[in-house]
């Protein structure tokens, strides 16, 4: 198999930003733009924004994620929301394991193994997050550590389920600070994680998984980082704020 058969997915991550109405204004903003491109493209909202967001672009090509889900299927987990309450609203994806929840609110790759088998359980689809920080990588040890995370996220997984989850490779370091990482960085990482999923399934498999590249991802350095073989997508985040920048990413993405 190869790129061309994979699905390639553009997926916002709007993170905390935009009010209802915000939110509607840029979805009817990107909709028209998009309309035609033969990429799956998402927006990860928060939670607050979803049904403005399903609403918005019913029947549209967007696809609405979440930005977060918890693993329990219900009870006294204040402030949580469940698979289920994700799925009645109409959300197909959802961002687990970002940075950002692991930096700053104390996410493991045990709670990503958890919430990753509770979205599949509720037929959601993943975008599992996995990246070094800037000192791991300056101590060469990106490899290991990415291996780590994919062996400890995707724990317990059938093949089956792994297909229906996308990776997302943000290097830690690249998130919101400008830096991106060269189209050569994230393809050589983007083709370790391959390597790490035929090694823990098959090659069939592994061929079969969208991987996403994220951090600084913009409209200017778009078109070299998804034109390589093992970039099947991106995750967006400031860049995805913007309706034109957006499309230059998806557009890039159909050509990609
Ligand atoms: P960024 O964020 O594009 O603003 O670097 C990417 C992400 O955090 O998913």
């Amino acid at each position: 198999m190869k790129k061309s058969v994979r699905k390639a997915i553009i997926a916002g991550n709007w993170k905390m930003n935009k009010t209802r109405p915000e939110a509607k204004a840029l979805l009817e903003e990107i909709k028209p733009l998009v309309a035609n491109a033969d990429v799956e493209v998402v927006a990860c909202v928060p939670f607050t924004n979803l049904e403005t967001a399903i609403a918005a672009t019913e029947g549209s090509n967007i696809k609405i994620g979440a930005e977060n889900v918890h693993f329990e299927k219900s009870g006294a987990y204040t402030g949580e929301i469940s698979a289920d309450m994700l799925v009645e609203l109409g959300v197909e994806y959802v961002v687990i394991g970002h940075s950002e929840r692991r930096q700053y609110f104390a996410e493991t790759d045990e709670t990503v193994n958890k919430r990753t088998k509770a979205a599949l359980a509720a037929g959601l689809k993943p975008i599992v997050c996995v990246g070094e920080l800037l000192w791991e990588r300056e101590c060469s040890i990106t490899e290991e550590v990415i291996a780590r995370q994919i062996k400890l996220d995707l724990y317990d997984i059938p093949a089956e389920d792994v297909k229906k989850t996308v990776i997302a490779y943000e290097p830690v370091w690249a998130i919101g600070t400008g830096k991106t990482a060269t189209a050569d960085q994230a393809e050589e990482v983007c083709a370790l994680i391959r390597a790490t999923l035929a090694k823990l399934y098959d090659e069939e498999t592994a061929q079969a998984v969208t991987i996403q590249y994220g951090g600084s991802m913009n409209a200017g350095n778009c078109a070299e980082l998804l034109s390589k073989e093992n970039v099947d997508g991106g995750l967006i985040g400031g860049a995805s704020l913007k309706a034109a920048d957006f499309n230059t990413i998806v557009q890039a993405a159909v050509n990609g």
